[in-house]
């Protein structure tokens, strides 16, 4: 793969890099064409990163269809599908880890500790040995964004950094490759995290500035659509340095972390 960055790199190609964990749905098929738009190559990867899974997670049952994804990936125009080994990827002496500090604290990571750390590990490999001129990430992961890209200039990285708007199912369900493990039931249910959203939005919208008051109802509105929803948090956030917020002002970013009958689900939406 490096070898093959170079060689297209010689040739005076921009490329284009889009990393996943497959699975894809018009959300990663969102990115390819936002990293189209600016480079000559993309270039996808699709790796089950299990780094960036805790032992009581999903990594062994995370869905994966490589051929479709294929299929997928050429339809949306990109043209390289990169599918290293996890055996190649972290031989048994591997030992070496990249980690922000702070960013990874709060909100997903004070859930998962450890997430990140796998994801910045991975990514900076990935940036070695793909060595894209641009990546685009999405904003349903907007901390993980958040944090890639104070690696991406910590480290010194030369690459562009774009965050592409997150894609919505019809009826408002942030796509995500775990919605495969939502029943007809339980996906209505699933529906609980964007309207919760949506009422913390038009709060704003009528000038409600009471965060805990937002935070009251957001809980109102998820629990009547999901009654037996387990909420992990809400949390108002600066956008770009992720400090928590009591007050609204400047460009906030509220997410929310819910289980939905076993099925743990993110969103956010900004408010600012
Ligand atoms: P994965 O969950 O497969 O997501 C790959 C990329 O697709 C991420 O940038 C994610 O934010 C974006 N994405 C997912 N759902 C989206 C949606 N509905 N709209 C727009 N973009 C969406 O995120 C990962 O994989 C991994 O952590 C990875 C970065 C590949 C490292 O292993």
């Amino acid at each position: 793969m490096q070898l093959l960055s170079r060689r297209l790199a010689a040739q005076g190609k921009k490329i284009g890099f889009v990393p996943t964990m497959g699975y894809l749905h018009e959300g990663h098929l969102s990115l390819i064409r936002r990293a189209k738009k600016e480079a000559d190559v993309v270039i996808t990867s699709i790796f089950v990163n299990p780094k960036q899974f805790a032992p009581n997670e999903d990594f062994a049952r995370y869905p994966r269809d490589e051929r479709g994804d294929i299929a997928k990936i050429r339809k949306a125009g990109g043209s390289i599908v990169f599918v290293p080994k996890a055996r190649e990827v972290y031989p048994d002496d591997f030992t070496t880890y990249v980690n922000v500090e702070g960013l990874t604290d709060v909100l997903e990571g004070s859930v998962r500790p450890g997430h990140f750390k796998g994801v910045t590990t991975i990514v900076a490999m990935l940036f070695n040995i793909v060595r894209p001129d641009l990546v685009v990430f999405g904003m349903k992961d907007f901390q993980q964004a958040v944090v890639l890209k104070r690696m991406t200039v910590d480290l010194g990285y030369p690459i562009k950094f774009i965050v592409a708007p997150t894609v919505r199912e019809r009826d408002g369900l942030a796509m995500s490759s775990r919605n495969k493990y939502l029943t007809e039931q339980t996906r209505r249910e699933a529906l609980c995290l964007y309207f919760a959203l949506r009422t913390a939005k038009s709060l704003v919208k009528s000038r409600v500035t009471d965060i805990r008051k937002i935070e009251k109802e957001m809980r109102a509105v998820i629990l009547a659509t999901c009654p037996s929803a387990k909420i992990d948090y809400i949390a108002f956030a600066d956008i770009f340095t992720l400090e928590p917020r009591r007050k609204l002002s400047g460009d906030i970013v509220v997410s929310l972390a819910v289980r939905v009958h076993g099925v743990r689900l993110i969103d956010n939406m900004r408010l600012g």
